[in-house]
Formats: structure tokens, C-alpha cells, sequence
């Protein structure tokens, strides 16, 4: 008999699964490679994206099918996560397996949005979805879009589902509706302009006609061989170079294989391990996939436990507790209860389909999900092995050894849990927090189980067991072992907290930070479970026994989907031949001096051929000092904006604004004695990743005589043209840049792309070859930077009608180590300081700090949100210390027509309060206000908050000279039309506008009209697609293109005035006239002197806009959710409604997660924390409001934009303020019921920790204070 670990032996040695159809026999790949790659590598299938890398995002996913007692079944999954190996006998379905547009034969589900990086990800999240189930409930899309991110959802019509009849049209469907005399669906009129509409006026303005209905046989079925050939029940294994793959079905060989290879890793789901290759660089000479065994699926009921298989995916044990939930009697299935209810919020589905829970026990993280749920409940899990024969060990205080260690032997395996059933008189519950609410690791997970005696109610067991809480999961032996034989009381909870308090108490600068926050998390979760329990025996001589402590349940929840898709290509898609691949190595440490580098060991490394050492001629300074960054992470320093201010060093600039200088020769100063009510204070606003979901890439393809050819993920080709033309000594006319479309950008690409395009050029030279360079997203969030953080002072004196009358206002920026975009951010903060509101008298100071920091650059807002978070804290300030209503005093202030900016530029076209009013009167304001009051009057620990938040952002570049645009625009002697122009696609649906405004000027359809690419080589010297003007500057530029051929095109014309746009086309082509024009735009600029503080009309116009939120807040936990959004935005009249309200959705979102949950940690030692999906939540499509209606203004025009419309890109950002000061709304509806009545600082964002710890109670007073500053490292520092 062969030996086990003999390749040999096995069924099948070669590699062989399908991929949308097609056979793949595979005996040369490394077993580690993922599905991600090896499809976009190997088999250039490049409509599957990868995003992070991680499991995080969703744009890689995927759909697998195999064979399961005897029947097919399909799952999605994030093949960046799941092992070549690990399909072998599986058929993977890819995007470009489900249809084509090319052939027109797209599936019902291929229909996508935004920039389309992420929606392969979607497309294939629901084909999976409805392979398995045609007929979807609301909670099932919900569920299969679980991990994906919100503000990427919806550019061009939003799909309700109806939980009635699942029909996409929701209450729109034609089935409800009578058809109109059209024959189409839905009776409803819309109104001109698209005005005072909801998500239902979304619906009407996406054509849904043609979209084919879903018809499950036209699926591509399962390949016949793999059924055939019982793929599922033959053994497997493959050797290649380094590593070798085991895939045994039968137990005994399982057994065996542990037993003479102890070391070798048991691969389940993959979703730790590929963490671990990629991050802690394992080894893996041997793994060993035990899924194919039969006896570890099995499952069954056994005395008091439910008997689970470590074989089932997360995703297959729920569905069993699920079953058993119905099956056996409620007050048995307590502990399934909370597993079924942990697994919903236990990373997303994607990552659950695979996952196993054996992976889960076995790496103990400290923050596991399951294994407090386990302990609490002392679950058992079976460990087998060849040696020993099997065991059942309980999960206990005994069985975590340390940090990641347990007591499982290297030649063992975990065959099954054992999840206990709850006795009589036995209660359990679960509870988790994280940063973000779905698809995050915890911050603290509880779990708790008690025993009472019901006549007594004396505690005759409990067990309490914490995640997030030491090094490893921890049982609370002490406090546990006080509480025995003690009567459940109030005085019991007091007992409670101050023995958990003295228990779990943790130092102040303690792995993971947040050391108050977890502590008041621990003893909050075991509050609610003391609630849970007595309100469950009604035992009403309890206080708070009649509170109701889940949130945001009882809201019937609105879906997204899709707009038209297409297979889109990107930088990283486009195979050159011979290309060789660039990467940085980064210093370990943040800051540094660079003494030499030693590249031996990068040498020795297989495949690697060469570095870089020579840096090409720089002519500024600041520009070496940027390209030197490569080697070196910057640190931070703590407190920087103290030290700016002590030490001039710190500062870059100084920039002011004095009103008076608009109708004085000379600064007017006010005596700030004089004033009777002023109010003084600063507030913190935190930095945003840009989380494009494309990272930064490139491509460098070396031509003749110098030439480079560069396609770049960026949003300015001119600067990365000018950059490396600079670095590289050559001319501009030599670099052709060029760029398709791009993932996402949001102002993270539009100074960046030198970074990575001057080496990977420089490279290109020095080896004479194509280089590709392609940033890991955890390298990009360390070099790239993010929004300015900013810290806003401010003094403002109000006279006794609440009239502002005198302003000072300080933004300090944290610029980074670089000067970069900051002047430019820093100005648009300061011309923004005043919102919406006129100040009879303002001074505005700009400081940008110099810190170690990697440089912060431009983000959708480039400052505006900053300065206008700073004044909107001042408007609550001086409310709350005046006890005024903060709506009225901001109406007495708003600005009315033609005021005067503190900047110099009159407000004509003025509609602050028109869209206020309208937002108001839309979102029934008033009416839900009350309700809030009630809502709040009635719930102890649960509150709700409404805001409304008004916004005015202007439109241009700061700097004159970047306010021009060029286009070029061919006419071909088809008809058909090609138009450049310099602006980037990257989802804002820029170049749709652009073909909507060719063919509206020269009177064609839209057909007729191309976009190829954005190439400097067709329009020259384009700005960067920022500042919002991309379709109103390069409109213009193509305006005036399509204007010259209309002029010239006007006799044939009058000679054939029968005749159509091709015959004239052709008749000029004959009389030998010129068809395509270069056209040129600009858009209004007058330059503010900031240095002496001297405004100007500095914007041609002003975008309006008004949010109403509403949240619920948990006090207890910091969580919250989102219940409304109503906004109303003046566009002016909008060039495409689907597209500005898509723009409006997604930019509220961002602006939503910048406020509310994003946060940029770094330690104090500089190095960067927050590096990847797994650490930096965004929101997910679980965090959209439940309702959310978005209208554009009525009857507003603009005199000084395209067709009279307005930009939209960034102006809605801000609104995303209104959910932060919705959930502060609910933080102080909690501390006035506490008692505590004052005005109190709430710092951006509002974290679940922010929110916690500003909802002081009687919780919080069991946390120790911080010890002084200064005696102890925190563990993250502010910046
Ligand atoms: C995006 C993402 C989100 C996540 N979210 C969460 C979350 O919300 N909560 C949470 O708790 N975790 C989370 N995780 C962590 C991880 O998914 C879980 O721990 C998961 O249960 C691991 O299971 P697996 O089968 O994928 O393990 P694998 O990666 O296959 O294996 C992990 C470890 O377990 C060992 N192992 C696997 N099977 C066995 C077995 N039968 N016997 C003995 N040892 C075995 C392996 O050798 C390895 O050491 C997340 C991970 C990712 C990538
Ligand atoms: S690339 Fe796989 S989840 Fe992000």
C-alpha cells in the first residue's frame, strides 16, 4: 500500500476544474496563487477585479458550483481569498460568463454603476444569489450584497424590491399599476426638471425596458464531466516547487496525513490563511484540504449539544441552526439563537460561504466572533487524531494558551463543535460591536449565560466570556465565581460592573487602543443582558426593565441595484507583451535618514531582476523630496496643531480673509469686549482614505527616439506628463498619457501619479522594457495620503436677535510632509468657513502644519467640508449656550440674494432657502421632530436625532490658470463622430455628459458620438477632472468644437435642407472642408489675495443643498444606524437628472462615512494602522439610509454654466455632516436625561467609541479615568 503523503496514490494529480464552461487541466501553478489572480493572470480574464486582496471589498467575486449529495449547488465567493486548488472538480463562473455586451446578450443581472471596478463584484454577488434562488426576497439581495460598498452603488437608477411581490418596480409594478395608455408601467407623472421627486422618480428615470426578464435555462449548465467522473468523491493532490496540496476524501487518510506531516496547515476556507501568506509571509510547504471528507459534514442532535462537522461552511451551519430553531422547542435553542444572530454580522457572505468554524477555534484570535459565544455556553469541540483516537474538549478558560495558541496538537484535527442546548431556567444572549455595523471585525464581542433559580431568582451558574477584551477570548473567572448563589437584583448588576469593572480593567495604552471604549462596551453588553433577562421574567420591580434595547429593526429596508453594464477595462487589464512588474520597498520604520541600501537579499529573490538607484534630474527640490518618499514611511507628531501654533516651524503658510476689506481700505477690528453673548471653542475633524476601489497603476511602454507611452489610473494626465518629462530630462512631446477610464478617484489621483509614473518611466529606460506598476492597496493607503485632517478654532460674538456680527476663525490643516495640494485645500476651506450664513464681519485664518505624515492631498470637497464642519459646530455652539433653536437661528442668518461673501463674491441666483424650505417641507420636518421628542421621552437608552443641514459650495479652480479646458472633436465621413476632451471618466458619468452635450450642439443622436480615451496627445495642457467642473469646463471646449462644425457645415445645409447630418457630412468632405475643430473653454476666476487677506468673485457660481437625517442611537454600545435621508440639491437645470442624483447618492454616502465612520489611525511612532479594508470601514450597503429621497430643486437655472446647468461632483459631500449631527442630536437627548445640559465638544467622526464615551451614565462611571497625559504610549495618537 502506497503511503499517504505519496502524490501518487491520489485519484487525480492534475488540476482540473472549468471556468465558465470551458475545461482547465492545470499541472504547473503554484497551489498558493489565488483564483483572483490565476483568472486575471493565466487565463486573462481580467472582468473579475481585485480591489484590496483581502476578502474586503467584493470586487473579485465570483461564482463556484460543485456537486453535494448527488446535487449541484452554487455559492459566491472572493476568489482573492480562495486557493487555485481549492476549485479542483468545481466550475467557476466569472462576469464574462453570464453574458456579453458585445454579442448583446447581456444577463438580467448585468447591469451596473458607478465606475464599474467593483461591479463584476455585484453582478456576480446577485447571478449567485438568483442561481440558487429565482425568486429573492428584500432580506435575501440584502444579504448576498453584504461586504460591498455603498457610495459605489448607483449612478443611473436605483431598483426597488418590493418584499410583496418582487418585482424591481416595487409599488411601481405594472402587476399593482394599471398600465397607461402606453402600454407602460406605472401611471405616475413626473415633473419638469425632475423636481420635489423621490427614489420613485429614480426608478422613471432608468429605462428598465429593455431589460430582458430572468430565464434560469439559458445558464450555462454544469460541466457533465465533472459530474460524471464524481469529481466530488475522488482524492486529490499536487506537488509544485515549494508546496504541496493533500485534498484526502477519505477520514482515515485525513488522520493519517496529519500524523506524518504534524506541520503541515490545514487549509478550510482560506479566509485567515491567505491573510496570513499575504501579510505574515508563512511558509507552506504542506497543506491539507480536509473539505472533501464526508464524515466532516456531518451533522446531528446528541444529548443537550447540536453536533456539527467542521466540513460545513459558515454559511451551511447557519442554514442547520436555522432548521433546528424551528424544529425544537424556543427555550432550548438560546445559544443557536446567537449564533444564528453573530453569523449575520460575522464577515460577509462571501467570506461565510467559505469560511469553516474550525479555522475560526483554531487561529483564538482574541476577537473572534464565535469562540466567547463558545465559552459562555461551554460548547465542546471533538479533536481527532491518528495517534490519540478522538477526544471532546471544552472551550475554556483552559483551552486558549495565549495569543493565537490553544491547546490543539500539530497531528490533530478539529472533527466537530458541540454547541450545548440551553436548559430550563438557563438564559443566553450574545452581543458584538464593531467600527462599522456589517462586515467588520469586533471591537468587543460578549457573551453570557445564567442559571437562576425562578423562585429565588437566586444565580445558580453564569458564565461571562469577552472577545476585544485581553489576548486572548477571556472568561470572567473571578467576577463569575463572586456572582454564584447571589440574588439577581439591582444591587446584583452594581455588584456586577464593579467586579467586571476591576476584572477586565485595561492598561491606557493597551494593543488595539480604545481602552474606555471596550471597557464600557464590556460592562454596557452585560447591562443589556441583565435587561434582556428580567424583562424575559417580567420582573417590573427592576429599573429600566421596560426598555427596548435593539435599534433600527422595525425599518423596512430600500435596496440599490444597477444601471446599464459593461465590461470595463482599466490599467491593470491591458496585457503588454515582455512586460516587467515594479514594486516599492518600504522602510519598516516612519522616519528616518536613508544612510544605503543593500539589495542583495532583494536579489536573491526568484524573479527579480533589477532595482532602481538613479533618480533622474530633478529640478525641485520639493519634487525629489516627494519621489524620495518611496523609502521611507513618515510619522506623525503628536498635539502638532499645538506645536504649529507655539512654533512658526511647524507651518507652511499663513493665509487670511478680512470681510472688512471688501467696502474698506484698511482691516476693520471690533472690540470683542463689547460683546454681550460670544462664544468660544475648536473642534477636531478627522482625515478619509480615498478608498478608490482601482488602487494607483500604470503602465510604461518604452517606444523609439525616447518616446514613452504611459496609461495611468489618474486624474490628470498633464501633470504626470509634465512630472516625468521633468524627471526624466525630455520634452513633453515625447510622453504620451493616456487614460481609459478610471476606478475611482475622488481626488486621491489627481496630484499622486507621479509617484508611481516617474519610476516606473525611469525603469522603463534603464531596462528598455514595458513596465507595469500596480500599487497593493496596503501600500497605497501608506504612500498616498488622505484628506487633510483639520483642527477648526473659532470666536463668535451674536447680538440678542441671534445676528452673527463678528467671526474669528483659525483652520489648521495637517499638511503632511509635503506642500502638494495643501494651499489649494487650505484656501477652499477658508472660502467655505461661512457656509450659508453672513457675518457682518469675519476674519478667517489658514494654517497648513508640516508633520512627518505621508502628504495629505485633494478629496472630493478639497476643504470645503472642513471649513464648513468648523461653522456648523459654531451654529450648535452658540445655540446650545444660548439656549436657541439651532433652525432659527440659522435661518435669521442665511444668506439672502446678492450678499456679500466675507471673500468678496456676491451670491446672485442665491436658493440657500429655497432648498432649505423645500427640504424641510419634503422630509416632514416638523411633524418628525415632535416624533423624535416623544420617541426620546419614551426610551431609556435609545435616542433619536434629526437635523437638517444646509450647504453652499462655489464652483472653479482656486488657481486662475487651471479654470480652461480644450476638446477635440472629429467628424468622419460616416456621420460618426469622435470627441476627446481632458477630462477622466471615473464614474461620475463625465463622458455621458459630454456625448449628450456633442450631440445636442450638432443636432444628432447620441449613437452617432465616441469617447475613445483622455490622451494629452489629442487636447494638451488639460487641467485635472477636480473641482467639480469636469463637464462644465470641458463642455464648453466641446461646445465651441461642435459650434466651428456646425458653422462650417451650414451652406450644405442650405443647399439640401431635405437632406440629413450624413449627406452634409459627405458634401463638405467633397468641397474639401475641414471636419474636426479643436474647441476651448473657461470658466470664471478672479484670484483672492490671501496673503493680505483681499477678496474677489471668485466663483462663477454656487451649488445649494439641504439634507434632513434622522438616527437612532444605542447609548449603551455607540452603534447606530441611519433611518432617513431626504436631500434637496440645486442643480440648476441638470444636464442628465439619473446621473446628478447617482452623484448626489454617492457623495452623500462618502461624506457619510467621512463624519460618521472613517477613521485614519496611526500609531505614534508614525507607523500607519489603518492599511486595507480589514482596519478602514467605509460604509457598506447595509449603512444607506433606510429611506433615502433625493430631489432636485425646481425651476433653478445658472447663468454662468452649461445649458444653464450646475456642477455637482463634490457639492453634496458636506450634507453627510447631517447624519453626524443627527446621531450628536440623539448623544444629547441621553446626557440631558443624565443631567448634563451643556454644550459639549463632539469631535468628527462620530465613532461608535465617540458616541459611547460621550453618553456619560452610569455605566461609564464604572470606567477608571485615562492616567495623566504623558505617562503612558497610547496606542494610536490623533492627527
Ligand atoms: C474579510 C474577512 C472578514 C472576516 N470577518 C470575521 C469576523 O467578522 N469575525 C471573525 O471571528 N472572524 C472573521 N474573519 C476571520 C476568518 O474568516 C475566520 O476566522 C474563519 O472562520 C476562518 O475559517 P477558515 O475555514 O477560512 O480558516 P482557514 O484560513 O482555512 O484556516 C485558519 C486556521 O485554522 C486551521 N484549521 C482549518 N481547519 C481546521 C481543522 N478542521 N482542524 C484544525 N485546524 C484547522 C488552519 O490550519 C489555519 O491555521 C474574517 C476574515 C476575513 C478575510
Ligand atoms: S479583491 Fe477580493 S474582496 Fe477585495
Amino acid at each position: 500500500m502506497k503511503e499517504v503523503t505519496d502524490i501518487s496514490s491520489y485519484d487525480a494529480t492534475k488540476l482540473v476544474f472549468y471556468v465558465n464552461g470551458k475545461r482547465v487541466e492545470e499541472t504547473d501553478v503554484d497551489p498558493k496563487m489565488t483564483l483572483a489572480t490565476y483568472l486575471r493572470d493565466k487565463l486573462k480574464l481580467t472582468g473579475t477585479k481585485i480591489g484590496c486582496n483581502e476578502g474586503g471589498c467584493g470586487a473579485c467575486t465570483i461564482m463556484v458550483s460543485h456537486v453535494e449529495d448527488g446535487e449541484i449547488k452554487h455559492f459566491s465567493a472572493n476568489s482573492c481569498l480562495m486557493p487555485i486548488c481549492g476549485v479542483f472538480g468545481k466550475a467557476v463562473t466569472t462576469v464574462e460568463g453570464i453574458g456579453s455586451v458585445a454579442k448583446n446578450r447581456l444577463h438580467p443581472v448585468a447591469h451596473g454603476s458607478q465606475c464599474g471596478f467593483c461591479t463584476p463584484g455585484f453582478v456576480m454577488a446577485m447571478y449567485a444569489l438568483l442561481r440558487n434562488n429565482p425568486n429573492p426576497t428584500v432580506s435575501d439581495i440584502n444579504l448576498g450584497l453584504q461586504a460591498f460598498y455603498s457610495f459605489a452603488v448607483d449612478e443611473n437608477g436605483t431598483l426597488k424590491v418590493s418584499e410583496d411581490n418582487g418585482c424591481g418596480m416595487g409599488e411601481n409594478c405594472c402587476k399593482l399599476k394599471k398600465k397607461d395608455e402606453n402600454g407602460s408601467c406605472g401611471g405616475e407623472e413626473t415633473t419638469p426638471g425632475y423636481t420635489g421627486g423621490d427614489r420613485k422618480r429614480k426608478i422613471q428615470l432608468s429605462d428598465l425596458s429593455d431589460c430582458k426578464p430572468y430565464d434560469p435555462t439559458q445558464e450555462l449548465i454544469f460541466p457533465p464531466e465533472l459530474k460524471l467522473h464524481g469529481y466530488e468523491s475522488k482524492s486529490f493532490a499536487y506537488d509544485h516547487d515549494h508546496t504541496k496540496w493533500y485534498q484526502p476524501v477519505s477520514y482515515e487518510n485525513l488522520l493519517c496525513l496529519k500524523r506524518e506531516l504534524p506541520h503541515a496547515r490545514l487549509i478550510s476556507g482560506n479566509s485567515e490563511l491567505a491573510i496570513e501568506l499575504k501579510f505574515r509571509f508563512i511558509d507552506l510547504p504542506a497543506v491539507i484540504n480536509p473539505r472533501q471528507v464526508k464524515e466532516l459534514h456531518a451533522r446531528h442532535l446528541e444529548d443537550n449539544g447540536v453536533y456539527m462537522g467542521t466540513g460545513m461552511s459558515l454559511t451551511d451551519m447557519d442554514n442547520y441552526t436555522v432548521q433546528l430553531m424551528k424544529e425544537l422547542p424556543k427555550e432550548r435553542t438560546g445559544v443557536l439563537k446567537h449564533v444564528h444572530e453573530m453569523l449575520h454580522w460575522f464577515a460577509g457572505i462571501h467570506v461565510r460561504n467559505v469560511a469553516s468554524v474550525a479555522g475560526n477555534i483554531a487561529t483564538a484570535s482574541p476577537i473572534s466572533d464565535l469562540n466567547p459565544i463558545w465559552m459562555a455556553s461551554n460548547a465542546r469541540v471533538v479533536l481527532d487524531s491518528d495517534a490519540r483516537g478522538e477526544k471532546k474538549v471544552h472551550i475554556d478558560e483552559k483551552f486558549f494558551l495565549g495569543y493565537r495558541k490553544t491547546v490543539i496538537q500539530p497531528d490533530e484535527i478539529i472533527k466537530a463543535v458541540i454547541v450545548p442546548l440551553t436548559q430550563e431556567n438557563e438564559h443566553f444572549a450574545a452581543y458584538k460591536q464593531a467600527q462599522r455595523r456589517e462586515d467588520d471585525i469586533a471591537i468587543v464581542t460578549g457573551a453570557f449565560l445564567v442559571k437562576l433559580d425562578p423562585k429565588t431568582l437566586i444565580v445558580e451558574n453564569i458564565r461571562i466570556s469577552y472577545g476585544g477584551m485581553a489576548p486572548t477570548t477571556k472568561l470572567a473567572l473571578n467576577t463569575m465565581e463572586k456572582l454564584k448563589g447571589v440574588k439577581w437584583s439591582e444591587e446584583f448588576l452594581d455588584k456586577t460592573l464593579g467586579l467586571l469593572s476591576e476584572e477586565l480593567k485595561l492598561p491606557a495604552g493597551v494593543p488595539g487602543g480604545m481602552s474606555q471604549y471596550r471597557l464600557s462596551l464590556a460592562l454596557s453588553f452585560f447591562f443589556k443582558f441583565f435587561l434582556e433577562v428580567s424583562k424575559k421574567l417580567n420582573l417590573t420591580e427592576i429599573k429600566f426593565v421596560d426598555c427596548d434595547l435593539k435599534i433600527g429593526q422595525d425599518v423596512p429596508q430600500t435596496l440599490y441595484a444597477t444601471q446599464l453594464y459593461q465590461k470595463l477595462w482599466n490599467a491593470d487589464d491591458i496585457n503588454v507583451a515582455d512586460c516587467l512588474h515594479m514594486a516599492f520597498v518600504l522602510s519598516p520604520i516612519a522616519h528616518g535618514t536613508l544612510n544605503s541600501i543593500d539589495y542583495t537579499a532583494a536579489m536573491n529573490v526568484d524573479g527579480v531582476i533589477g532595482y532602481l538607484d538613479d533618480y533622474g534630474s530633478y529640478s525641485n527640490p520639493e519634487t525629489f523630496k516627494a519621489s524620495r518618499n518611496f523609502y521611507k514611511l513618515p510619522e506623525t507628531s503628536r498635539n502638532f496643531q499645538k506645536q504649529a501654533l507655539e512654533a512658526e516651524s511647524f507651518v507652511f503658510k499663513h493665509f487670511v480673509i478680512h470681510s472688512s476689506l471688501n467696502d474698506n481700505e484698511q482691516v476693520i477690528k471690533n472690540d470683542w469686549s463689547k460683546y454681550d453673548r460670544v462664544v468660544e471653542g475648536s473642534i477636531d475633524m478627522g482625515g478619509q482614505e480615498h478608498f478608490y476601489l482601482e488602487t494607483q497603476q500604470c503602465i510604461v511602454i518604452p517606444h523609439e527616439d525616447d518616446e514613452l507611452e504611459i496609461i495611468i489610473s489618474n486624474q490628470c494626465v498633464n501633470d504626470v506628463q509634465i512630472e516625468v518629462a521633468k524627471c526624466l530630462g525630455i520634452a513633453q512631446h515625447k510622453i504620451q498619457t493616456k487614460v481609459k477610464r478610471i476606478g475611482g478617484g475622488f481626488g486621491g489621483k489627481e496630484s499622486t501619479g507621479a509617484i508611481l509614473a516617474v519610476p516606473a518611466s525611469l525603469a522603463a529606460k534603464k531596462f528598455g522594457k514595458s513596465i507595469k506598476f500596480k500599487f497593493e492597496r496596503f501600500d497605497d493607503m501608506a504612500i498616498t495620503g488622505t484628506r487633510h485632517p483639520f483642527t477648526l478654532q473659532y470666536k463668535l460674538a451674536v447680538d440678542e436677535n441671534g445676528k452673527f456680527i463678528d467671526l474669528d476663525f483659525t483652520a489648521l490643516s495637517n499638511s503632511g510632509h509635503t506642500i502638494d495640494l495643501s494651499m489649494g485645500v487650505m484656501q477652499r476651506a477658508m472660502v467655505h468657513a461661512d457656509n450659508v450664513y453672513k457675518f457682518a464681519n469675519a476674519d478667517i485664518t489658514g494654517k497648513m502644519c508640516k508633520t512627518h505624515l505621508a502628504s495629505n492631498t485633494a478629496f472630493r470637497g478639497f476643504g470645503g467640508p472642513q471649513g464648513m464642519f468648523g461653522t456648523e459646530i459654531m451654529v450648535k455652539h452658540v445655540a446650545e449656550q444660548f439656549g436657541w433653536d439651532h433652525d432659527e437661528i440659522r435661518q435669521k442668518n442665511f444668506y439672502q440674494e446678492g450678499d456679500c461673501t466675507p471673500f468678496g463674491m456676491h451670491l446672485n441666483q442665491c436658493n440657500v432657502t429655497r432648498t432649505w424650505e423645500e427640504c424641510r417641507k419634503n422630509s416632514d420636518y416638523d411633524k418628525r421632530l415632535e416624533e423624535v421628542k416623544k420617541f426620546n421621552e419614551n426610551n431609556k437608552f435609545r435616542k433619536r436625532g434629526i437635523y437638517l443641514t444646509p450647504t453652499r459650495f462655489g464652483i472653479g479652480f482656486g488657481l486662475k490658470q487651471l479654470n480652461q479646458a480644450g476638446a477635440l472633436v472629429l467628424v468622419y465621413t460616416d456621420g460618426s463622430v469622435l470627441v476627446s476632451h481632458g477630462g477622466m471618466e471615473m464614474g461620475q458619468g463625465l463622458h455621458t455628459k459630454i456625448l449628450q452635450i456633442a450631440a445636442r450642439c450638432l443636432e444628432i443622436p447620441i449613437e452617432k458620438v465616441h469617447i475613445h480615451d483622455t490622451s494629452t496627445d489629442k487636447v494638451p495642457n488639460a487641467s485635472a477632472t477636480a473641482a467639480s467642473v469636469g463637464s462644465d469646463m470641458n463642455g464648453l471646449a466641446v461646445q465651441d468644437a461642435c459650434r466651428q462644425i456646425m458653422e462650417r457645415l451650414a451652406p450644405f445645409k442650405k443647399l439640401n435642407p431635405d437632406g440629413k447630418w450624413d449627406d452634409w457630412v459627405k458634401a463638405a468632405y467633397v468641397e474639401r472642408v475641414s471636419l474636426s475643430a479643436s474647441g476651448f473653454g473657461i470658466i470664471h476666476h478672479e484670484p483672492v489675495d490671501f496673503f493680505n487677506g483681499k477678496g474677489a468673485e471668485l466663483f462663477g457660481y454656487s451649488v445649494y443643498g439641504t439634507a434632513c437625517c434622522e438616527v437612532e442611537v444605542d447609548c449603551l454600545t455607540g452603534d447606530h444606524h441611519l433611518l432617513r435621508t431626504d436631500i434637496v440639491m440645486d442643480v440648476g437645470e441638470s444636464l442628465n437628472p439619473a446621473i446628478d442624483i447617482g452623484q448626489i447618492e454617492g457623495a452623500f454616502i462618502q461624506g457619510y462615512g467621512l463624519f460618521t465612520m472613517e477613521e485614519v489611525k496611526i500609531r505614534p511612532d508614525g507607523i500607519r494602522l489603518t492599511r486595507g479594508p480589514g482596519n478602514y470601514k467605509i460604509p457598506s450597503a447595509d449603512d444607506a439610509p433606510r429611506h433615502f429621497n433625493v430631489s432636485l430643486l425646481g425651476n433653478s437655472s445658472n447663468k454662468m454654466g452649461i445649458f444653464s446647468s450646475k456642477a455637482i461632483g463634490e457639492p453634496p459631500l458636506f450634507l453627510g455632516s447631517c447624519a453626524f449631527f443627527a446621531i450628536r442630536e440623539a448623544v444629547r437627548a441621553y446626557r440631558i436625561q443624565n443631567g448634563k445640559t451643556d454644550y459639549f465638544a463632539f469631535h468628527s467622526p462620530s465613532t461608535p467609541e465617540r458616541i459611547r464615551m460621550a453618553c456619560e451614565d452610569f455605566v461609564t462611571s464604572h470606567v477608571p479615568p485615562l492616567p495623566e497625559e504623558g505617562s503612558y504610549t497610547p496606542w494610536t495618537t490623533s492627527v
